[in-house]
């Protein structure tokens, strides 16, 4: 495993897509283990652990990876609520449905009580509704803040489109211009399908970012996003303070980042090993 610094936070290579999942599945744990730290089980039962997850392929490896050992036994999951990053509007038993993913690789395997997962309810009338409803059900999450303060989600899992989407924020998306509202319904994706997703001012105020990136396809996207010349792409656009944000990739989707600018250095310390804020 290489790691080395970009305009937007370290990079770490991992050999293989099951080593970056082991990375990933590490990372969430030291985040998670971190902030079970500071909440203090003894003083602050009424404290929680905020974690948002992407759809997609790419996640599934990780969430997999997460709820087998040595992780399963060790992640604080009565302290965690899990959220959506995004949705497509299909029917939730449908193949490509973002619920369906994590429900298969993490929520039917581990002890998750179900006011513990909050996601997208693509049942309802339509995405604009869909989108309402589940903003307010992380106000019910986070607790109602104020207008314009945004919810600090303890880690967000993002992965990257070809088109440099993430989430659900494809380029040239009016969702993009969005600062005030939590959740927007979007369209997108190949085939484009009508959309729910966390906002970019949500997505930048999480206290980690992970992203993950997997083979060749995305070697080329990855290297963009990367080089900090195309801050117009929607995942180049999602701004925590850059040592917040990781991005973690397989040697085929950092096959595109030259090797004079990857990471310097051989095998180093598992990013999740450490603390969270590492
Ligand atoms: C989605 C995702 C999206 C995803 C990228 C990468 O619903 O499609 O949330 O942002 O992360 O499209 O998708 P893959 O992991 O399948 O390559």
């Amino acid at each position: 495993m290489n790691e080395g610094g970009t305009p937007f936070g370290k990079l770490f290579v991992l050999s293989s897509p099951e080593e970056m999942a082991r990375a990933a599945a590490g990372r969430l744990w030291g985040i998670a283990r971190e902030r079970a730290t500071v909440l203090g089980r003894g003083r602050k039962e009424t404290g929680r652990i905020l974690v948002a997850l992407s759809g997609g392929e790419t996640p599934r490896l990780t969430l997999t990876a997460l709820s087998s050992e040595p992780y399963r036994d060790r992640f604080p999951w009565s302290l965690v609520h899990f959220c959506q990053v995004d949705e497509r509007w299909l029917p939730p038993d449908h193949p490509s449905s973002n619920r369906r993913m994590l429900k298969e690789s993490l929520l039917d395997r581990v002890p998750v009580p179900p006011d513990r997962f909050h996601g997208v309810d693509t049942t309802l009338s339509d995405p604009r509704e869909g989108a309402r409803r589940y903003e307010e059900s992380l106000r019910e999450a986070f607790g109602d803040l104020p207008a314009g303060r945004f919810p600090r989600f303890d880690a967000v899992l993002l992965g990257l489109g070809t088109d440099g989407h993430t989430a659900s924020l494809f380029p040239g998306s009016p969702a993009l211009a969005e600062r005030t509202a939590w959740v927007a319904a979007t369209e997108g994706g190949d085939p484009p399908v009508a959309r729910v997703t966390l906002t970019l001012p949500v997505l930048s105020a999480a206290s980690h970012v992970v992203f993950l990136v997997s083979g060749k396809t995305k070697a080329g996207i990855l290297a963009r996003v990367l080089s900090g010349s195309e801050s117009g792409l929607p995942a180049a656009r999602v701004s925590p303070q850059r040592e917040k944000t990781i991005f973690l990739a397989d040697a085929d989707a950092a096959s595109g980042i030259a090797r004079k600018s990857r990471p310097a250095g051989g095998e180093g310390r598992a990013p999740g090993e450490g603390t969270g804020a590492g």
